[in-house]
């Protein structure tokens, strides 16, 4: 696999952003995106079997079972971006009707390089295809596979696993019209995301009774230590997951257990900690299948079919760009 790399210095934006996110106040927040270095990207996956984690497995199920009649719906040739591919693994399903028909580029964007190469591992095998990934953000990776494709090629991009969740909802929306921007009309998005269901069901599904979430979560404040310098003492964090009625969404917290200062030096800050006060690193949005209809209008979309999974409410939407 060739793989195109991050150009600016990943460790100057990790520092910004992280100083950016700590100086916050009231609420103190980490981007969601940097839970994901080796070891972040390893518990991920750990994640994606917990029995408490329904949500891989239905999205996995659905890719399963319609991949063909999804594949059907597009328009010859086309190549694939995917957003945030992770390992890949279901992927494959998609992928495997698609090079039974065509010689297929695949284009994983991934801003870690781990799952980068995990996807690539993983797809390898496949016959008639190609891949390409982008150790990219998504939007800059997206308009990099865009702008290599020949004029009578068409785009499907893959944003799978509910991680357009991790954008509030104005956010979400303007992600998709940004997504659309780069898009030619007939051009496809095939979003897969989470439905609303009992808040127990969704707790339980980010605060695992094995501790792997928490241990995700609480890798970002080691990774800090890691790659900053910082002397955050883990034993002084514990991971939370609580539902937003409003948002609709679970948010993971970590929440420190007594007063304490924390200093990072490769971002210039010393961090003072109240007992109970938390960093807000990662959100979930929920949503209602009518919500995703709503959401293609207003992006310049139709959803041209949904898939709804019998076992764990969770749908895969066909966009299509108009
Ligand atoms: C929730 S995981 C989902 C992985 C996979 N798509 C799945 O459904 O299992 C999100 C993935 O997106 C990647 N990611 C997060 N933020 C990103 C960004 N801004 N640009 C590119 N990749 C990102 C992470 O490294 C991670 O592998």
């Amino acid at each position: 696999m060739l793989t195109h790399a991050i150009t600016p210095d990943p460790r100057y934006q990790f520092a910004a952003e992280v100083r950016a996110g700590l100086t916050k106040n009231p609420q103190k927040e980490l981007p969601s995106k940097y839970l994901y270095d080796d070891v972040g990207s390893a518990l991920f996956e750990v994640i994606s079997v917990l029995p408490e984690y329904g949500l891989t497995r239905a999205d996995e199920r659905l890719l399963r079972r319609h991949a063909y009649e999804i594949v059907d719906q597009l328009p010859r040739p086309v190549i694939v971006a995917e957003l945030g591919s992770g390992s890949g693994k279901k992927t494959r399903w998609i992928l495997e009707a698609l090079c039974s028909r065509q010689r297929t580029y695949y284009c994983p964007i991934e801003i870690s390089r781990t799952a980068l190469a995990m996807c690539e591992r993983e797809l390898r095998d496949l016959e008639s295809i190609s891949i390409v990934g982008f150790e990219r953000e998504y939007l800059d990776g997206l308009l990099e596979v865009a702008a290599r494709r020949e004029q009578d090629e068409h785009l499907l991009v893959l944003f799978l696993g509910s991680t357009i969740g991790n954008f509030d909802r104005p956010a979400g929306t303007k992600f998709v019209r940004e997504v659309r921007r780069i898009l030619q009309p007939g051009d496809a998005l095939l979003l897969g995301t989470d439905l609303l269901k009992p808040i127990p069901e969704l707790i339980q599904a980010y605060d695992d009774p094995l501790g792997v979430t928490s241990a995700f979560n609480l890798n970002l404040l080691a990774r800090i230590n890691r790659e900053l310098d910082a002397d955050f003492n883990l034993q002084r964090f514990k991971h939370e997951a609580r539902f937003n009625p409003e948002a609709r969404s679970v948010e993971m917290h970590l929440s420190s257990t007594r007063k304490q200062t924390v200093s990072i030096p490769a971002a210039d800050l010393s961090v003072s900690f109240d007992e109970g006060e938390t960093i807000w690193t990662e959100s979930s949005h929920k949503y209602s299948r009518h919500e995703i209809l709503q959401l293609a209008l207003a992006t310049g979309f139709r959803c041209q079919a949904q898939w709804i999974d019998d076992k764990w409410p969770f749908a895969e939407n066909l966009l299509i760009a108009e």
